[in-house]
């Protein structure tokens, strides 16, 4: 095959067979067809997108570029999650101890931040000792021992995504359906789920700024889900403002640690409870998702889910003692406070702004080498709807280094806008696609 005329096909609108798909992608994983070229036909997929067949042989090209696991001798539902990615999002480190202390199995495979988008891999870093890379022997023998297990996608688990998604983010091709989807759906599928429930974010700090797009990804990938015999259910959540509190990394496992427990901002727990439902339905263990419900607060209270984090972050080489004093973790030995300089009402709090301004201080990369900083980061105070007098606190900037404070003092400041009113508050799931 010709590589060249496949990208000719594709620039012109043509259709790509699955021989060609299967072709082309374990050509690239091998290492035989150059970066620039994959990049070229990556645009080309950008631009004209791909047929229901060429999408689904796409995805299948990926998830056999490596070992597809088999968790089948475990006898409990494995279920997962997965968001799209957003600012503030630590659902998944509360999320996967207490639905696994409901009873279903979690083998969860997380990313890195990127940008203003926080990764789960990171935060739990925070945690002195955690290791996220796990050899395959080592992720499921701790997922057979507790049910759960956090770590990174291990080198033989699609590496053709690896390759893929790299590329994609220096060409400018990531914020496209086929290709965001392909490339989600093709590392779940491979953790060989029994079921999975997807967290889509919508708004200024997701890569889907719209409801339309948005729900054209969920159906997406909900369909790749069913076309391999996955069941997949999607939840529309808002992130036009930050999800929770904190935006950092060891202040989003204090966080979490605090909804681990009982407390937590509101807007988290909702969510975790209703991603969790969700889960519990799915893996047959709760009747509904008001039994889901009842059944995720009964672990909470009996401290069942905390004990399973805690077990697990042993397990995999961290430190409890920063669990059971959160004040342990990492800090920052400055701050910032950002006010409302007039009263009236939040109708802004741009997670967009909030999170590239975390970035900046260190809390994110703005490449792949970057080094991030545990204890910087930024705490919300405020969310869409709340009145504020003027002075009232508005954020609060935590830093080390103050090279870029003027830079994420001015982002985080422009983020919020104080008006008259009223405000049109988001809703925090705004659809599920099934
Ligand atoms: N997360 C992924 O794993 N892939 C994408 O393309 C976007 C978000």
């Amino acid at each position: 095959m010709n590589f060249v005329s496949l990208i000719e096909t594709k620039r012109d609108g043509g259709r790509l067979t699955s021989d060609q798909i299967h072709w082309l992608i374990s050509e690239y994983a091998a290492d035989r067809i150059p970066d620039y070229q994959m990049s070229s036909m990556l645009m080309a997929v950008f631009k004209e997108g791909l047929d229901p067949d060429e999408l689904s042989a796409w995805t299948d090209a990926m998830l056999h570029s490596g070992d597809i696991l088999d968790f089948s001798h475990i006898a409990a539902p494995k279920i997962d999650k997965h968001s799209t990615g957003g600012v503030g999002d630590k659902v998944s480190i509360p999320l996967a101890p207490i639905v696994t202390a409901c009873g279903i199995a979690v083998p969860m495979m997380s990313g890195r931040g990127l940008g203003h988008t926080g990764g789960t891999l990171d935060k739990l870093e925070t945690i002195p000792g955690f290791r996220t890379e796990l050899d395959p022997s080592e992720f499921s023998s701790i997922l057979e021992t507790h049910g759960m297990v956090l770590a990174g996608q291990s080198e033989t688990l699609v590496p053709a995504d690896r390759r893929i998604y790299a590329l994609r983010d220096v060409s400018g091709t990531v914020p496209s359906i086929p290709l965001i989807s392909s490339s989600i759906m093709s590392k779940k599928l491979a953790e060989g789920l029994d079921g999975l429930v997807l967290d889509v974010k919508v708004g200024s700090g997701a890569f889907m700024k719209d409801l339309e797009r948005a729900r054209e990804l969920a159906k997406t990938m909900v369909e790749i889900g069913r076309n391999h015999g996955t069941t997949v259910t999607a939840l529309i959540t808002d992130m036009s403002q930050p999800l929770g509190r904190e935006v950092g990394n060891a202040s989003e496992i204090r966080e979490s640690v605090e909804m681990i427990q009982g407390g937590g901002p509101p807007d988290l727990v909702e969510l975790v409870y209703r991603i969790g439902s969700e889960m519990l339905v799915l893996g047959g263990v709760a009747a509904d998702l008001d039994d889901g419900r009842a059944r995720m607060a009964s672990v909470v209270t009996s401290g069942a889910a905390f004990d399973k984090f805690k077990d697990v972050v042993s397990a995999q080489g961290g430190d409890v003692a920063v669990l059971n004093d959160p004040s342990l973790l990492a800090s920052a030995s400055r701050l910032h406070v950002i006010e409302a300089n007039r009263s009236g009402v939040i109708i802004e709090a741009d997670a967009l702004g909030i999170g590239v301004g975390a970035m900046r201080l260190g809390a994110g990369r703005e490449t792949k080498d970057d080094a991030i900083d545990p204890g910087v980061g930024t705490t919300v105070h405020v969310n869409i709807g709340d009145e504020v007098a003027p002075g009232a606190i508005l954020a609060t900037l935590r830093y080390n280094d103050d090279t870029n404070l003027a830079d994420a003092i001015a982002l985080t400041e422009g983020a919020f806008v104080v008006a008259e009113g009223p405000a049109r508050i988001p809703p925090l799931v705004y659809e599920e696609v099934r």
